[in-house]
Formats: C-alpha cells, structure tokens, sequence
C-alpha cells in the first residue's frame, strides 16, 4: 500500500472512532520467517524488532492507551540456550538503544511477568527504562517478559492466601474487581483486542484471566513482515465487531 493509502487508512481508523483502549499482540513466526529465508531463527527474532518499532509508532500515533506485547514466555525457557541469549541480547539492546526515542515519544514503558528471575545487570537495564519514562502520559508499552498466565492467577492466589492470613482481606469480599488487584496487570485496563500473528490458533499462557471477553484477531502474517497497514486492518476489524458480553 502507498504513504498515502496508509494515511488514509489511518484517517477511516480515526474517523470511525471506538478504538481499542487495549491491544496485546502475541508476536509469532520469527523463527518461520527465518527457516523461509534459509536464515537462522536468530534473525528472525532480529527482524522481529522492527516490526515492534513500526507496531509501537503506529500505536502511539492513533493514541492508543495500552500496547502490551508478549515478548518472552515462561515456556520460551525451553528453547535452545543460545535462541534464548540471543533474544535477550536482542531485548536489552533494543531497550538501550530506543529507550530515547520511546521517552520523547512520551511511551512509558513497563512490564508484565517475573523480571525478579533476569539477572540483576538486565533486570537493571529495565528497570531504567521504566524510572525513565515513569512519568509519561502517551502510549503505554508493556512488555510480558518471563510471562506465563497460570503463573500470574497461582501469585495472585498466594499474595491473597497471604492477606487473608494476615487479616487483611475478608475472603467474603473477595470480588473479580480485588482479585485483578493481585495481577501482575494490576491497574491496567482489560485487552479489548488480541492479535496473534503467524496463523497460529491458541493463547500460548498468556493473560488468561484478561482476555476472557477479549476480542481474538489472528493473522497468516509472521510476526516480522506486520506493517502499520497489517495493524490497522486488525483494529478496523474490531471496530466493526459487535461486543456483546452476553447480552443480545
Ligand atoms: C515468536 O516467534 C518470538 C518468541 C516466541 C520469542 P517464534 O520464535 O515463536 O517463531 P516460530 O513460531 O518458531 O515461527
Ligand atoms: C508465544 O509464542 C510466546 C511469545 C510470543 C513470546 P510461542 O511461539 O512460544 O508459542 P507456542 O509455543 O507455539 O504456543
Ligand atoms: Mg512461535
């Protein structure tokens, strides 16, 4: 598509209105787009960050609130050691690098998962990051980093086994409003739309408890070849959808 379909893309986008206040992308394929290309998956993942450059821009531009990427899984632990130095490699790189860019951009980023376990010199590094554009009021970037869904509902249930004990919480009154309290995703605001890329049909762990009225948008494109066109054509599908949440 030329600059100015894209623009005008972007224009039917805006003009429609009821944007989604929440995406979260599982960001899929890299390491198919890689095998196609006779590549390592290592470039895959390479390449995969630029299309987070071009998703985040184009996210930030239509004013978007929450972006949320999932970035690393739990499970992603399992893959071969030098696929999972590169992608970390990849993500303390790319933090260093476009951290500028992202804060004069008023992104504020922060993460989802347990960063605890990363080792304290990365685990600084986005730690950094996050002090540096905590007080930005664009885009929220959040990136799931040693996610996993069933993980996040078993620390909830823990920290409220806890505050139970402890009497700090009635069991009685625990409501789906408090026990969202106790996610790693306290404070942020449902996905209103999930796109997986790379045509895969699953949830892969990831924000189970979030996404129970979400909007699922899954897409052939692999993960390093989806453009600000791909993207819009995922929230124009939304916009034309009708959330029902059980009524009729
Ligand atoms: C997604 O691409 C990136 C991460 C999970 C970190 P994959 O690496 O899963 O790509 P495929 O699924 O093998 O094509
Ligand atoms: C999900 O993708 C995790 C991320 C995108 C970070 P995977 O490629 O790891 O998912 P599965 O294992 O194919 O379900
Ligand atoms: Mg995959």
């Amino acid at each position: 598509m030329s600059k100015d379909g894209i623009a005008e893309f972007k224009e039917k986008i805006l003009k429609k209105g009821n944007l989604p206040t929440h995406i979260a992308i599982i960001m899929d394929g890299n390491g198919r787009w890689a095998k196609r290309r006779g590549l390592p998956r290592t470039a895959g993942h390479k390449a995969g960050v630029k299309a987070v450059k071009r998703v985040v821009k184009a996210a930030g531009d239509l004013g978007i609130s929450v972006l949320t990427l999932f970035t690393f899984s739990q499970e992603n632990w399992r893959r071969p050691k030098n696929e999972v130095s590169a992608i970390m490699k990849l993500l303390y790189e790319t933090t260093k690098r476009e951290i500028n860019e992202l804060d004069k951009n008023n992104v504020k980023l922060i993460t989802t998962g347990r960063i605890e376990e990363f080792s304290p010199r990365r685990r600084e590094i986005l730690q950094e990051a996050r002090e540096r554009t905590k007080n930005n009021t664009g885009l929220i970037l959040n990136l799931a980093l040693n996610y996993g869904g069933r993980t996040e509902i078993l620390d909830a249930v823990k920290k409220i086994a806890g505050d139970v004990k402890n009497k700090r919480l009635d069991p009685e009154e625990l409501s789906e409003e408090i026990f969202s309290h106790y996610l790693y995703t306290k404070g942020l605001p449902d996905p209103d739309l999930l796109i997986r890329t790379s045509g895969e049909m699953r949830i892969s762990n990831f924000l189970l408890w979030q996404t129970s009225y979400t909007e699922l948008y899954i897409t052939d494109v692999l993960w390093p070849n989806f453009s600000a066109k791909d993207f819009y054509e995922a929230i124009w599908d939304y916009q034309n959808r009708e959330r029902r949440f059980g009524r009729v």
